[in-house]
């Protein structure tokens, strides 16, 4: 299948590792050019030039930028001014219950798993209407979004936001080739997950068997039982934010593993 993404450009929020960079990598692929973010200079750099080694057909650029920051918001808007898919992918997350939760840490939640999303929307979403060419705004939430998790109540309650956010930017796209959606991943073996696998079987050598009981034990709705890959993820962002999936429309797009164990 030709996705039809040759030379279209792509922001990808927080693509140095994990599923960011995962979408990142899959774009790429496809012949869209990228622009790689994340905090710091040096990871920033290193992935822009892996990538750009490994697809010298586009362009792969860095934005070393921390989007939490209105002013580093604010030069990435003027170095990066035209995009044709933003992908809001970037978020922080941490385990810890309500009673241990201070106000300070669901304001620190909000600004940066919610807040980003919607100052870079504010920024792109009217650029894309304009244009009016298959542009494309995609949300990644989690499946925590529809189902809560009790060790995670803030960044849930931000990852629901995402589905919310989404349905709303959507409505101002009718009638115009631009869509916003949201990606929901279940758990995906990303360099995080693998740290927390580490910790919680340290006695276990082989990441198989560690990845067979924390979804025995932690995951235990998963149908698939394994842990998704980033590049499944990746994959199927970069079809989602193709021309070809153009009748998707604020849609909470779920590839949870069959983890929610509800129908919709
Ligand atoms: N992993 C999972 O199992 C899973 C499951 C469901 C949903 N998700 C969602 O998938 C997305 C990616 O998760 P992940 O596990 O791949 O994350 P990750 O491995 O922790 O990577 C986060 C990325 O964001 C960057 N970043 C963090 N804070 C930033 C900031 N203020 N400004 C710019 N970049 C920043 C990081 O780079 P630096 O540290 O260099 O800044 C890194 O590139 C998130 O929205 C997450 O909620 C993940």
């Amino acid at each position: 299948m030709d996705l039809q993404l040759k030379q279209k450009t792509a922001l990808v929020t927080g693509s140095t590792k994990g599923i960011g960079r995962a979408i990142a990598e899959s774009l790429a692929q496809e012949g869209v050019n990228v622009i790689i973010n994340g905090r710091s200079i040096e990871t920033v750099d290193q992935v822009q030039r892996t990538l750009q080694l490994q697809y010298p057909d586009v362009s792969i650029s860095a934005a070393p930028f921390d989007l939490s920051q209105e002013a580093e918001r604010e030069a990435l808007y003027h170095q990066f001014p035209k995009v044709d898919i933003l992908v809001n992918n970037m978020a922080i997350f941490e385990e810890a219950t309500f009673a241990e939760l201070t106000l300070e840490e669901w304001r620190h939640y909000f600004e940066v798993n919610a807040i980003v999303g919607i100052a870079l929307s504010k920024f792109y979403l009217p650029r894309l209407l304009q244009k009016d060419a298959d542009g494309r705004i995609i949300f990644i939430a989690s499946e925590a979004a529809v189902m809560p998790s009790p060790e995670m109540p803030h960044y849930s309650m931000t990852k629901a936001m995402n589905l919310s956010l989404a349905k709303s930017l959507s409505l101002q796209t009718a009638g115009t080739t631009v869509t916003v959606n949201t990606v929901m991943p279940g758990s995906t073996l990303t360099e995080g997950v693998e740290s927390l696998l580490e910790s919680l079987y340290p006695d276990i050598a082989s990441l198989t068997e560690r990845e067979r009981l924390f979804m025995l034990n932690n995951r235990p709705t998963s149908t698939i039982q394994r842990l998704i890959t980033p590049q499944e993820i990746g994959d199927f962002v970069t079809y989602v934010a193709s021309p070809k999936a153009g009748a998707f429309s604020g849609e909470a797009l779920r590839m949870d593993g069959g983890i929610v164990p509800t129908m919709n």
